[in-house]
């Protein structure tokens, strides 16, 4: 057993996760998760990043403390976090405690052993506000081109870097007044100093090769000092021994993994120097975006060394995520929160989505709105959900017990012994090779049902054990498939664990397959993606931007984006044509009813045969709602009936009344259910 800390970059405490903070977290978070399928001990833990000039001004702007600032992103970012089903042992706040404490000792540790310098600088200072003024803060026309409003540090026209007093006209974007310069001393960290150490390290396989060559560059260009120190006020720690100076806030957003991981120990009794110390046997993974690679492959590296601490065992860094092809931006609407997605989607989807686009080197991912819906209808609810949905109902009729034997024992175990190859795949982050080799299984799955016809053998009485036989084998196939996919799919994993008795804990408990056993009730795992709904991530208006279960705008599609949403239906006059009283719509007799059998029926692609109980009589009713529901999905719920519909004579028999659904203009198609504990045979008002 491995002992493994992960960790993924640290959220700022200013503002809300967003799309590219979830996707980072849900790679750290089924990384972590696989390697706990494989037995290993691995804890994650993560924080949100609190300190900085940023954090001091926004709280200002709103008139409360940093603290109150930070505490209310905190408990937002914690909510957003978990309800996308990341795992973490600990969230904790770069303003905590231990923080403070790692912080003070790594610096303290630095000083003494001579890796801390002090000079002079001259920078920014804002008379007005009394504060010196971070690059950005000072913004002014380019030296160079000429471009008005650019920030103090690059030109976003033509791409000059300088330094703030090189500015044409500048001010401080605080107060508005023209910063002059002023000089103050500052503490820098000696990285030079460990320029042979780092070498090393690059090439010790702690980064992708793509890393490590860029890494080269940085070498070749030489490593300067780096300045930790801020002067009052900051939001920060201040420094112990420097009073007046507070540590940058990128030299403890780091160390908030130490923090955090001291905090889990304490919490739990874990051992906090198996991960850290020297001489630690433990692996210890950062997973971040690649536009933060300096920090974690050159200043990280060499504090801890230098503190007396470990090294990363590896880095791994991904690419930027676009929306529909473009930078997210918040002016094109594709500016996704986590919780705006949340406020319409379940979180697997998503999660499976990711993984799908993910693999191991930095190249940026786009999310297509389109691609994620088809992506996940087809294959989670059509190819993985619909073994289970299909062979539940049938294994329920036979008793709802599992079959001793399997029909094909070759075929199982060329899905059981796949795990070996989708564990390091996983643990390659290749996670995009690992879904579509699950993916190509469940499709070998789906042939191995539709070959062995159960619905067809399911006509002939003399057939019941060998129905129950096919079922066991495509119900210990969707086993397999849902254990590979537990990393990415934790919810449905477990539920799909309840369904067969049997948790999902190791790769390994697929070895043998679940035979004799009974099966719970099936419960719908998952179910489709509206692209009404999921067109409503962006926002075509700011103002505008509808409710889900509002009139839809226009398809996401980047060209629409900007459409106006559909117009109100205006108020209609007394009498319009198609509108019907209410005396005729009280002639309409709606039940309740509860759907006692569903089934397939053969040359009909669109009907399903339902049997349902109206409190007072059984019924049979054809309806067409085979393209979203499997009829195992349907036993046991209730439904609306319109009871007093003339009987209809159907090619496959009589259909005794109609059930209520509603659809759009996509392929969604929706049981008007009653949810509220409506009982077979009540009537619907
Ligand atoms: O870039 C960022 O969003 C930083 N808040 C990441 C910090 S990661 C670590 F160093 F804490
Ligand atoms: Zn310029």
């Amino acid at each position: 057993m491995r002992r493994i800390l992960v960790t993924s970059a640290l959220p700022y405490a200013n503002g809300p996760l967003h799309f590219g903070h979830i996707l980072e977290a849900v790679q750290t978070d089924i990384w972590a998760r696989a390697m706990r399928l494989s037995g290993h001990d691995c804890t994650y833990v993560c924080a949100d990043d609190t300190h900085g000039t940023p954090m001091m001004l926004k709280a200002q702007a709103e008139g409360i403390t940093p603290e109150q600032l930070i505490a209310g992103v905190e408990a937002e970012h914690r909510a957003t976090y978990q309800d996308f089903l990341i795992d973490h042992a600990q969230f904790h706040s770069t303003h905590s405690e231990e923080n403070r404490e790692m912080t003070s000792r790594l610096f303290l540790a630095l000083e003494k052993a001579g890796y801390i310098a002090t000079r002079s600088i001259r920078q920014a200072y804002d008379a007005k506000a009394e504060m010196f003024l971070p690059d950005r803060y000072v913004k002014g026309t380019c030296p160079r081109c000429g471009t008005k409003d650019q920030y103090g540090d690059s030109c976003e026209s033509c791409g000059a870097t300088y330094s703030p007093s090189e500015l044409i006209d500048a001010v401080s974007v605080v107060t508005g007044t023209p910063p002059i310069e002023r000089e103050s001393e500052h503490l820098f960290f000696r990285l030079d100093q460990f320029e042979a150490m780092l070498r090393e390290w690059t090439r010790s396989g702690a980064l992708h090769e793509s890393v490590a060559n860029k890494l080269d560059e940085w070498f070749n260009a030489g490593l300067r000092d780096w300045d930790i120190s801020r002067d009052a006020p900051y939001f920060g720690f201040e420094i112990p021994g420097h009073a007046g100076k507070y540590f940058y806030v990128w030299l403890d957003a780091p160390i908030g993994y130490m923090g955090a991981s001291l905090a889990y120990a304490r919490r739990t009794g874990a051992d906090f120097d198996a991960w850290w110390s020297k001489d630690s046997t433990a692996e210890l993974h950062h997973f971040i975006g690649k536009d933060i690679l300096y920090f974690h492959t050159l200043f990280w590296p060499a504090v801890l060394t230098g503190a007396g601490f470990r090294r990363p065992t590896q880095v791994h860094a991904h690419g930027f995520l676009t929306v529909n092809g473009a930078k997210m931006s918040k002016s094109r609407g594709t500016f996704i929160t986590g919780r705006r997605y949340l406020e319409r989607l379940p979180p697997e989807p998503l999660r499976y989505y990711f993984a799908a686009k993910l693999g191991p080197g930095i190249d940026d991912m786009d999310l297509s709105l389109e691609d994620f819906v088809n992506r996940f209808n087809s294959d989670v609810v059509g190819k993985l959900v619909n073994i289970a949905s299909r062979c539940a109902g049938f294994i329920a009729r036979g008793g709802g017990t599992l079959a001793t034997a399997l029909p094909q024992p070759a075929l199982y175990e060329e899905f059981a012994s796949a795990r070996t190859r989708i564990a390091s795949l996983y643990e390659a982050r290749d996670f995009s090779t690992a879904i579509r080799e699950i993916a190509a299984l469940a499709d070998r799955a789906n042939q191995y049902i539709d070959a062995e016809k159960p619905w067809n053998l399911a006509k002939d009485p003399a057939r019941a054990a060998d129905v129950t036989a096919v079922c066991t084998q495509g119900i210990n196939l969707f086993r397999v498939l849902m254990t590979y996919l537990q990393p990415v799919l934790p919810a449905m994993a477990e539920a799909a664990g309840r369904f067969l008795g049997s948790p999902i804990r190791h790769w390994d408990d697929v070895a043998r397959p679940l035979l004799g056993t009974a099966l719970a009730a099936y419960e719908p795992l998952a179910t489709r993606l509206d692209p009404k709904v999921v067109a409503t991530l962006i926002e075509t208006d700011a103002a505008a931007a509808p409710a889900p279960a509002a009139v839809a705008p226009k398809p996401a599609r980047a060209a629409s984006s900007t459409a106006p949403p559909a117009a109100p239906t205006p108020a209609a006059p007394a009498e319009a044509p198609g509108e019907i009283t209410i005396e005729d719509f009280a002639k309409i007799d709606l039940r309740v009813a509860r759907v006692l059998a569903a089934d397939f029926i053969e040359g009909s692609d669109k009907l399903l045969k339902l049997t349902v109980d109206l409190g007072s009589e059984q019924r049979t009713i054809f309806a067409g709602i085979r393209g979203a529901y499997e009829p195992a999905q349907l036993v046991g719920r209730h439904v609306v009936v319109v009871a007093n519909l003339k009987p209809r004579k159907m090619r496959f028999g009589l259909s005794q009344g109609m059930v209520l659904a509603a659809s759009g203009d996509g392929t969604g198609v929706f049981l008007v259910a009653p949810e509220e504990g409506g009982a077979a045979g009540m009537r619907v008002k």
